[in-house]
This record gives C-alpha cells, structure tokens and sequence, in this order.
C-alpha cells in the first residue's frame, strides 16, 4: 500500500496531505515521523515551497520510492511551475510533479523567515497591484501578502486524486 508523507513549515502542507489522506483512504506521516516498518515504501510526497525548491524532498526520496511529487506555495498555479520543480529538484520523468496553491500567512513566521517574507510579499503585492485584473487564484495570493489567506481545498487535489485513481 502506498503512503502519503509529507513536510510543512506553517501547517498548510500538513492540511493539504491530511485531505488527501482522507480522500484516497491512505496513511499519512510527517517527514522523520515515518514509522520504520514503512522504509523503501512507495509514497506521494508533499513538501511546502522555499524559493522554489520542494522542502524535504531529497530526505524523503532517498528513503522511499517516490511515485508522485507535490510542491505546496503560495503563488497562483501556472504551467511552468510542476516542470521548474521537477528540474530544480531533479524528480525522474516517470514521478508526476503537482503544483498546489497553498496558504501563507506572515504572522505564522519567526525570525529570519519573517524578515525575508515582509520583503518578499511587498515585491509580490506590488507586481499583482499594477494588473488592471488578476485572476481567482492571483487575488488569493495577494490576499496572502496582506492579510493571510488559504487555498487549501479538495477541489485543488482532483488532479492528484485522478492521477492517483
Ligand atoms: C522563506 C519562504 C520562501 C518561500 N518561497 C516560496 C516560493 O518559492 N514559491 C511559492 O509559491 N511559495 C513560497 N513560499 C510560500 C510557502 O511555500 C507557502 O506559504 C506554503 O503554503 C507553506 O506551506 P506550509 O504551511 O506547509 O509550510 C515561501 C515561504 C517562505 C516562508
């Protein structure tokens, strides 16, 4: 049986993987929470989004047979984002690669994280307040940057359930 694993900072990730867990009928762990019995298993892994790389994703696939691959950010979803993770991370053309809008909120943060988000969510609010429109999934991430905000949903797993089915 497959396995959900997954790696959150602020707990979206972790909200992301439990809705898919209850949809496919399958376990989920956190990364390094794994019990034993599971090493070499095949998984779908979910990471949250540092600058574009997949956190945890190296650990998890040294460790399990990775079928499926989702990274979770705050950006709104566009086509370029699952084929840069995949380069980025270096995830075999067999693995699928998902993209899944997930939350942010800066008061979640500490430390150096906060200072370098306040940076960032004001270059992001920037760009996105220029635009005479912007899309469900751009107002959500401006949202994001301002006041906090969620996508986090079943409706954004179908394509990973249908994947999955
Ligand atoms: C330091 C830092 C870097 C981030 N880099 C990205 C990024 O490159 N792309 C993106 O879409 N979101 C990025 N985000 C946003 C998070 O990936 C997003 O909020 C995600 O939903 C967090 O998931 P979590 O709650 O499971 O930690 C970044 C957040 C932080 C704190």
């Amino acid at each position: 049986m497959m396995i959900i694993i997954y790696k959150s900072n602020t707990g979206y990730t972790e909200q992301y993987a439990k809705l898919l867990s209850e949809q496919l009928g399958l376990p989920c762990y956190k990364l390094g929470r794994v019990p034993d019995c599971h090493k070499g298993r095949d998984a779908i892994f979910m990471g949250w989004l540092f600058a574009g790389s997949i956190v945890g994703y190296k650990a998890a696939a040294k460790k399990y047979r990775l079928r499926c691959v989702c990274g979770v950010g705050m950006g709104p979803p566009t086509e370029e984002l699952a084929p840069g993770m995949r380069e980025k991370m270096g995830i075999p053309p067999m693995v699928p690669v998902f993209y899944l809008q997930g939350g942010f909120d800066i008061n979640k943060l500490k430390g150096p994280m906060k200072l370098i988000m306040k940076v960032k969510c004001k270059e992001i609010a920037a760009r996105l307040n220029v635009r005479a429109e912007l899309s469900e999934a751009e107002q959500a991430t401006l949202r994001m940057t301002q006041s906090g905000a969620s996508c986090v949903c079943r409706e954004n797993l179908a394509e990973v359930v249908a994947w999955y089915k």
